[in-house]
């Protein structure tokens, strides 16, 4: 299996470039934000406690989308991978996905950090939020505080895999096709 996490504070692009690499690679694309919008928008009890959070631009707790995702991956067994978008954001996720990979024989194959200025990740959120987006993306002071949770609690990431010489930094700061091109090139060299 190929099994990539995408790594990037908010607007960096990961939703966007997991798309075209799900396609490239043919893997199963797993987005936690976007399973939470889906909970969120079918109203279960799960989505209801978690767009508490989520509108205030803070994280919803490990054991919820650690669970989320174990049912993703025992639902795909048969995939070719995964592409992890949005997850994990915090160490404990992070080793827990460690530790449900390996039930399945499976690992992490590599990590691939976006990095784009923090002005150019506002823009494109507001942008988005003006154009009738996520509730998360309504105003600058939402915005500011995802930009600081990732800061503060999702970039300490980093060094759990430098430490497995897993993690790749990709200039995100080009257009889609150009950013897209950079992960395939670096995704090649580990394959
Ligand atoms: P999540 O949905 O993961 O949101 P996020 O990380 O804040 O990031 P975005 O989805 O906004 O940005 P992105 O990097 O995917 O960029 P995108 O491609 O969309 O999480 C939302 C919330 O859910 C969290 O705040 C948290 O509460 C909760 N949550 C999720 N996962 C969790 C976890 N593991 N643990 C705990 N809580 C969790 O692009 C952004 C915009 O820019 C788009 O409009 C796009 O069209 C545009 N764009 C993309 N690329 C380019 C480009 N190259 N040039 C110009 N514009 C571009
Ligand atoms: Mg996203």
């Amino acid at each position: 299996m190929l099994n990539l996490v995408l790594f990037g504070p908010p607007g960096a692009g990961k939703g966007t470039q997991a798309e075209l690499l799900a396609k490239e690679y043919k893997l199963v694309h797993l987005s936690t934000g976007e399973l939470l919008r889906t909970e969120i928008k079918q109203k279960t009890a799960l989505g209801i406690e978690a767009k508490k959070l989520i509108d205030k631009g803070f994280l919803v707790p490990d054991e919820v989308v650690v669970g989320i995702i174990n049912n993703q991956i025992r639902q795909n067994k048969e995939a070719n991978g995964f592409i992890f978008d949005g997850f994990p954001r915090t160490i404990p996720q992070a080793k827990q996905l460690d530790e449900l990979l390996k039930k399945y024989d499976e690992s992490i194959s590599t990590m691939l950090c976006l990095e784009v200025p923090k002005e150019e990740l506002k823009r494109r959120l507001l942008k988005r939020g003006a154009d009738s987006g996520r509730s998360d993306d309504a105003n600058e002071e939402i915005i500011e505080n995802r930009i600081n949770v990732y800061n503060n609690q999702t970039k300490p990431l980093i060094d759990y895999y430098k430490a497995q010489n897993k993690f790749n930094i990709i200039e995100g700061n080009g257009t889609i096709e150009q950013t897209c091109q950079k992960l395939i090139a670096a995704v090649n060299t580990i394959k």
